[in-house]
């Protein structure tokens, strides 16, 4: 994608005129990844804002037994990495490359400069925040209080409405995550990510082939599971 383009969809850019997104295509660098490489790890020190061009990464908490619960899954014009950039704490996650991935980066010192001469970019920022805040809390609430079946369901949304393509009142996600994936967001086995997701074939809720998911009725899954 061409990169005056991309920094037109990512959601703190958006307000933007072409000048300021043509300075900021001066002044970001390019990094490569590679399928399931780390692009930096929970506690690090780092002071870069990350933005996808291209690919797909996990943003994953992981326990001292290597059981991780993935957070979020973000792709193309989202944005990562902000947290440790404003406060100066470490890192508060672990992103990981899920897809062949190319980044953008700015530095630190550079975006504040840009936020200080654009405020757009700081309301568009709170904007984008309170929107992760808000299905945090929705996380919380599904974790803590829906059984698995629910847990399961409600991840399927989230994905939907992530990075799922809506074609006459189906939903379909390219590139499903894989089971152990799916697991580590619904916090549950990857057995019951599997008996669940076939008890949904069975309904005739969903159908999957290879690694796309069509939601048949996505109004009457949303209605019965949400
Ligand atoms: P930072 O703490 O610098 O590094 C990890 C990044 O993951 C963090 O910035 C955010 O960009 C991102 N992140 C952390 N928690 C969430 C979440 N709940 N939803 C989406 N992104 C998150």
């Amino acid at each position: 994608m061409d990169r005056l383009d991309l920094l037109r969809i990512v959601p703190i850019f958006t307000e933007l005129d072409d000048k300021v997104l043509k300075k900021i295509v001066e002044i970001g660098l390019e990094r490569k990844y590679t399928k399931n490489s780390i692009v930096f790890l929970e506690e690090e020190i780092g002071a870069i804002l990350f933005i996808i061009i291209s690919g797909k990464v996990k943003i994953v908490r992981t326990d001292d037994e290597g059981k991780e619960v993935i957070l979020s899954i973000l792709g193309t014009g989202d944005f990562f990495g902000e947290m440790a950039l404003l406060d100066g704490l470490p890192r508060s996650a672990t992103v990981v490359a899920l897809d062949k991935t190319e980044l953008f980066i700015i530095h630190r010192r550079e975006f504040l400069e840009l936020m200080e001469n654009s405020p757009q970019i700081a309301t568009s920022l709170m904007n984008e925040l309170t929107r992760r805040l808000r299905k945090a809390n929705e996380q919380i609430e599904d974790l803590s209080l829906k059984d698995a079946v629910g847990r399961v369901a409600s991840v399927i949304i989230r994905l939907a409405d992530d990075i799922g393509k809506i074609r006459k009142g189906e939903v379909v996600i390219e590139d499903f995550p894989v089971q152990q994936d799916l697991a580590n967001m619904a916090g549950t086995s990857r057995e019951t990510i599997s008996r669940t997701i076939h008890q949904f074939m069975r309904h005739e809720y969903v159908e999957q082939k290879g690694n796309t998911l069509i939601i048949k009725d996505y109004e009457k899954f949303k209605n019965l599971f949400s």
